[in-house]
């Protein structure tokens, strides 16, 4: 017999005929995300999921899904997911990771950039008909080059976005609760500071921390009070990490420059005090969007689900104690 997998959302082509070559495929083309009791009925007599960040795979929904083998996520970063519930289970959990890095400091850039020259605002002005003539003085933003970056959390993305401030001739310091191996600082010209010092001393602050109890919130008054006045905070991590209040009334009172924000704590909602403001640009999670990347992190996703569901190891299981070989 035929696995049988559910794919939870609308997926490109490729990775569905990608699983429809080996499993028997349940595709919710639908493009809108299943509600829970939805979810758990179409997974009744299903060994796999493809499930995309905005699925919540909880303690509850894993309960009596007895056949179900692997929770494939399209998506690095994998809060979504009750690990623990599915290890407990013996459920295989994959994430996808690499594939997306490169495009997500990308674009971690670009809202760097964004915020910084006040991109978004000079593109407003320029569609309003209200621009008569070239000015000397409006519009100033922050220039960039040589400045201070700093990043929290040295992972595969914190490195990707140090590597390209290198083409900037920036000075970087990170923070990291794992700290790398000498020769990686050096080959990347990081500086290693305690998280209080990067904030300090940053005039950018990006963050890439996973989601984990230890990060929410891991931005927060406290924390912005230490950031320089004509500092800048960039997310392309995920909303929790930052508590959005705390940013809002921060950028009301002046405490930092801008902020630059890709990930929100209740996507897609957005806190209504960030929404008025100029200072600061807003994408709907957009980091990893290129066609490229997406694709891949499908495909990825497709390569976990059938090689779980055929009894092989997946490339990028992220609870490996649950595979017996
Ligand atoms: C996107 O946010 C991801 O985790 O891949």
């Amino acid at each position: 017999m035929r696995p049988k997998i559910l794919i939870s959302r609308r997926l490109p082509q490729a990775a569905v005929d990608r699983v429809a070559r080996d499993c028997d495929v349940d595709h919710n083309e639908a493009n809108i995300p299943l509600k829970a009791e939805e979810l758990k009925q179409r997974l009744q007599g299903k060994q796999g999921l493809i499930c995309l960040l905005t699925d919540k795979i909880t303690d509850e929904l894993l309960d009596g899904l007895t056949e179900l083998k692997v929770v494939a996520n399209v998506a690095v970063g994998y809060d979504n997911i009750d690990v623990p519930a599915a290890t407990r289970r013996g459920i295989m959990v994959t994430n996808t990771p690499e594939v997306l890095t490169e495009t997500t400091a990308d674009f971690t850039w670009a809202l760097l950039m964004a915020v910084a020259r006040r991109v978004v605002e000079g593109d407003a002005y320029a569609r309003s008909g209200e621009w008569k003539e070239w000015m000397l003085l409006e519009f100033l933003g922050s220039d960039v080059y040589g400045k201070t970056l700093g990043i929290m959390g040295l992972g595969r993305i914190g490195r990707a976005v140090a590597r390209r401030a290198a083409g900037f001739n920036m000075r970087m310091l990170y923070h990291d609760a794992f700290r790398p191996a000498p020769a990686v600082e050096r080959e990347l010209k990081v500086e290693y500071r305690d998280k209080e010092s990067v904030l300090r001393e940053a005039d950018f602050v990006t963050l890439h921390t996973p989601l984990i109890p230890e990060t929410r919130h891991y931005i927060s008054t406290k924390e912005l009070r230490l950031m320089k006045r004509t500092a800048f905070l960039i997310n392309a991590s995920r909303g929790p990490v930052l508590d959005e209040e705390a940013l809002a009334q921060a950028l009301k009172e002046g405490v930092i420059a801008g902020a630059a924000l890709d990930v929100f704590e209740q996507e897609p909602k957005i806190h209504p005090g960030l929404i008025g403001m100029r200072n600061v640009v807003l994408a709907p999670h957009l980091a990893s969007a290129s066609i490229e990347t997406r694709t891949a992190m499908s495909m990825l996703a497709a390569d976990n689900a059938v090689a779980a569901v055929l009894g092989q190891r997946p490339p990028t299981l992220v609870n490996p104690e649950v595979w017996k070989g």
